[in-house]
Parts: C-alpha cells; structure tokens; sequence
C-alpha cells in the first residue's frame, strides 16, 4: 500500500508540521521508504498531525480524475480513516484547479457495454463512504467530477478564485458522479437545473450565497482554514463525531420524520459511550475534556 506520509517517522512529522507545505511533501518523500502514490500526495498536518491532506496533483491535466488517480484516493481513504490519530481528512487540488473533471481523454473510446457492464465510476462513491469528516478545499476549477467530488465530501471550503460547475453537457453527456443528484439537495432545483443544462460555472462567491460552500478564503490560506477546521473537529470525540456526521447524512437520505428518529436514537445511543459521560462531567468540573473515542 503506497502511504508513504503517515509511515513517516514521528520526529519527522513534528519537524514537517513547520515547514512550507511544498518544503513538508518534499521532506515527507526524504523521510519515507515506502513508495508513494502517483497521482495524489498524502500527509498530515495541524499541531498534533491528526487532520490527513489528500493533494491531487496532476497538474498537467489539471487534476482530471482519471481512473489511477480515484483508486489512489480510495486506497488513501482507507488507510486515513484505519488510523486512529486521524480526526479529518482534507481534499484540494492546486491553486489553479482542483479538479477539472473525470478524464475526457480516458473515457473518450469508452463504450456503452463498457461503461455499464463495469458499473463505470461507482467506486468514487468511496469518498462519500468515508466515516471521518471529509473537508473539501477547492481553489480554481471544480469542473463535472470535480464539483460532485467536492460534493461528495462533508464540507466545502472554497477559495475566491474558484469556479463550480456541471459542464458535461457540453461534451454530450451528464454527470455521473451525483451532480444531478447532489447539487439539486444543496442548492435547489432551478440553479440546479441551470448548471446542469447551461454547463455554466458559478463563482465561489456564488457558490456560498447558494450554500454549496460554506466559507470562501483567500486562495493562499485556503488550506491552513481547512486544517484550522479539521483541527477543531479532530479536538473532539472520534466516535460521536462519526455519529454526528452520520446523522446529518440521513438528511439526504430519508424523510423528516424518519430522519428525525435516526437521530434522537443516534443522540440516545451517545449515552452508552464514555466520552458522552466525559464531556458532561468536564463540563460540570470547568476542565477540558478527555476523550478517549470510546
Ligand atoms: N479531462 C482530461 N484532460 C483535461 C480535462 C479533463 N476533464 N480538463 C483539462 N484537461 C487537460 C487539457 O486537455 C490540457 O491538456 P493538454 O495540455 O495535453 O492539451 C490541460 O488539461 C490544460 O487544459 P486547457 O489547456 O484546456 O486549460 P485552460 O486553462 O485553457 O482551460 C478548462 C481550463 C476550462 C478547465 C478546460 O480545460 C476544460 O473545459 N476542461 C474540461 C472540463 C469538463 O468538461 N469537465 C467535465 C468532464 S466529464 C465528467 O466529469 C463526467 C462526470 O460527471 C464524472
């Protein structure tokens, strides 16, 4: 399994969480044997390094998500969400793209007994899988699967250069990696409808008007407000994070009334674990609490 940052040695991982962002990849890469991924870097970062950073980085295409690149994400993923210092895992691209789309050239040739016979792009679904907190951070292009990968994740951090859309149509297809499905829950359906049938992107600031990105920042700390946010989340129980987050899911998935007994059964379940009794008592006592995910 190509992990190569989070094998990388402790007193590395505290040297690195001081340097630049391309000083730390670098370094990463001095200070590890194992081989690492192609198409994606991975490392951790924040004060404790418990918040995981999947950079895309194929900057030739433009970070287009070619089949190689999707599987190294899901081989990412699992190995983020097995380790247990890790609270949030981060997504972003480059400064100029995030991602600009599934890879046009690679699906070019592709046939329609091909696509449907291999269920064709059904593994992205992984990153909506993923039981930690996924954070999107996208500057520039978040194009087609770019925008549904953003969309995939939890929450979406955008910088102020970056441009949302749906741009299939222009090519003679439609999303097919929830862009019909997800865009429509978050920003309703005559915007919804409009990028799907314009191919028109929307700016970022748009974008946080409609409620598709919840925060927009300057292009250059985009990531460190990303890691500042999966530090916060990290800061808190592992368990009852992943329970918050899977009842908020089920927002999208069922109706009121059955959303709203997922989650008051959800909410009596966290008594049954110690950090819901930890939280309370330290509250009582004035302390920080101490939780142990259990
Ligand atoms: N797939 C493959 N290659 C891509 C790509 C994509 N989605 N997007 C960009 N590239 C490549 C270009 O072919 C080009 O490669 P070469 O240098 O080898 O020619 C390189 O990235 C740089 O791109 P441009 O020269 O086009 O850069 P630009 O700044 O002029 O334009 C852009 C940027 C507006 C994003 C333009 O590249 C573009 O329109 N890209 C395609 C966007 C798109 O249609 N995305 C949807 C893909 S389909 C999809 O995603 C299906 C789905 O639902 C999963």
């Amino acid at each position: 399994m190509a992990y190569f940052c989070l094998n990388a040695s402790k007193i590395a991982v505290s040297f690195l969480a001081n340097q630049s962002h391309s000083a730390r990849f670098a370094a990463y890469r001095l200070a590890s044997t194992a081989p690492s991924y192609q198409h994606i870097v991975v490392d951790k970062q924040g004060a404790k390094t418990n918040v995981g950073v999947i950079t895309l980085n194929r900057p030739k295409a433009l970070n287009a998500l070619c089949d190689a690149l999707m599987r190294e994400v899901s081989d990412a993923l699992d190995d983020l969400e097995k380790d247990k210092d890790v609270g949030a895992v981060i997504i972003t691209g480059s400064e100029k793209a995030f991602a600009a789309g599934a890879d046009i050239k690679e699906m070019q040739n592709n046939t329609f007994a091909g696509v449907y016979g291999g269920n064709f792009l059904s593994h992205w679904n992984r990153v909506a899988q993923c039981k930690k907190p996924v954070i999107a951070a996208v500057n520039g292009y978040a194009l087609g699967g770019g925008c549904e990968l953003a969309m995939m994740c939890d929450i979406i951090l955008a910088g102020e250069n970056a441009r949302f859309g749906q741009p299939e149509i222009a090519i003679g297809t439609i999303p097919g990696a929830g862009g019909t499905q997800r865009l429509i829950r978050s920003i309703g359906k005559s915007k919804a409808m409009e990028m799907c049938l314009t191919g028109l992107p929307i700016t970022a600031q748009e974008a946080e008007k409609l409620g598709l990105v919840s925060r927009v920042c300057a292009p250059k700390e985009l990531v460190s407000e990303a890691v500042k946010m999966g530090e916060k989340i990290a800061s808190h129980s592992k368990l009852i994070v992943a329970m918050c987050k899977e009842s908020v899911n089920q927002a999208y998935e069922t109706t009121l009334q059955e959303g709203l007994l997922f989650e008051k059964r959800t909410f009596h379940t966290t008594f049954a674990t110690s950090d819901r009794k930890e939280g309370m008592t330290a509250f009582a006592e004035k302390r920080s609490p101490n939780f142990t995910d259990s």
